[in-house]
């Protein structure tokens, strides 16, 4: 493979689009593929050849990444007639980005072998901004020998590469991580929301946690957005609600009680019924409040 890989990107949505660019700066020639090919589009005017169907942006390709919303929409995307599965060369590396959970990584796995590529589980951490700004954490994972010819999508993309053995392993770390990350956006909608109901200012709870043991930078990130009930997604709640479903099918399949996972899904299905999906995750809150 060429030093500098053409890359075939799948998904143009918050984290692709910010992958797109985060790549293009980085100088890797880059064809990006959109469901929505209007949400491509910008990307054209900043390098990358935007392509109509999967297939046009992965033949030729080097590396295909896909950043999807799911395990459904990958599979679409890849095994479909004008899938890029069928487009791209044997042996040509697809690095899957997308959350998709422990066994929908594994049925990927299963894809990949089936379309003759070599499969690299590798979900990331951050969100829009580090996606923008190529500051993510690579959760990689997946053969050896496909470690090097990665690099140069994983130093665009990210600040941090963890390789962590067979494939798969990205994905349920990603499980793990993503289990702490909504306890917090939890516990923060739910520490103002109560702070409310005791008619305290729901400052207070941020200002009294700043700079002790308890603090975390993200109670104020998504509490200060819940405070001035600005809910632009950065994570969208479609997506946390759907990743804690995949928390709790993994933690069900290896015999773990993750309760406070549970209760996060029930209020982020309940927020997705009141029509909050497209709104950021930290809008779990609007149900703690029953506004
Ligand atoms: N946002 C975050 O903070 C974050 C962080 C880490 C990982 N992730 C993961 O990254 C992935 C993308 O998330 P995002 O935040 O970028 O979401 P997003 O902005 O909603 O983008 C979702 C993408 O999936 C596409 N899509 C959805 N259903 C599809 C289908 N059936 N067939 C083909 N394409 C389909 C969308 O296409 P259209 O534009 O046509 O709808 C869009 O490209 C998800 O797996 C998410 O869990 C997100």
């Amino acid at each position: 493979m060429a030093t500098t890989p053409t890359v075939a990107l799948l998904g143009t949505g918050i984290m692709g689009s910010g992958m797109a660019r985060s790549m293009l700066r980085a100088g890797l020639p880059l064809r990006v593929w959109n469901r929505t090919t209007a949400k491509a589009r910008p990307l054209a005017d900043e390098g990358a050849v935007v392509a109509e169907t999967p297939a046009e942006a992965a033949r030729g390709a080097d590396i295909v990444v896909t950043m999807l919303q799911d395990t459904v929409a990958v599979e679409a995307a890849m095994a479909a007639d004008d899938g890029a599965g069928h487009a791209a060369r044997d042996g040509t590396i697809w690095i899957q980005s997308s959350t998709v959970g422990v066994d929908g990584a594994a049925r990927l796995a299963a894809l990949a072998v089936r379309c003759a590529l070599v499969y690299v589980d590798a979900p990331v951490l951050g969100t829009r901004e580090p996606a923008e700004k190529g500051a993510l954490t690579v959760l990689a994972s997946g053969p050896a020998e496909a470690r090097e010819p990665c690099t140069p999508v994983f130093d665009a993309i990210g600040n941090r590469t963890l390789w962590l053995g067979p494939a798969g392993n990205g994905s349920r770390l990603k499980m793990v991580v993503n289990s702490w990350v909504l306890a917090l956006a939890e516990a923060t909608a739910e520490a103002i929301a109560l702070a409310e109901g005791l008619r305290l200012d729901p400052r207070l709870f941020l200002d009294t946690i700043a700079g002790t043991g308890t603090d975390s930078p993200y109670a104020h990130t998504k509490g200060e957005a819940i405070l001035a009930r600005r809910f632009d997604p950065s994570f969208p709640l479609r997506g946390a609600e759907k990743d804690a479903r995949l928390i709790l099918e993994a933690a069900a399949d290896a015999g773990v009680d993750m309760g406070l996972t549970a209760a996060a899904q029930r209020h982020l299905a309940r927020a997705l019924e009141l029509g909050h999906g497209d709104d950021d995750m930290a809008a779990v809150y609007l149900v703690h409040r029953r506004e």
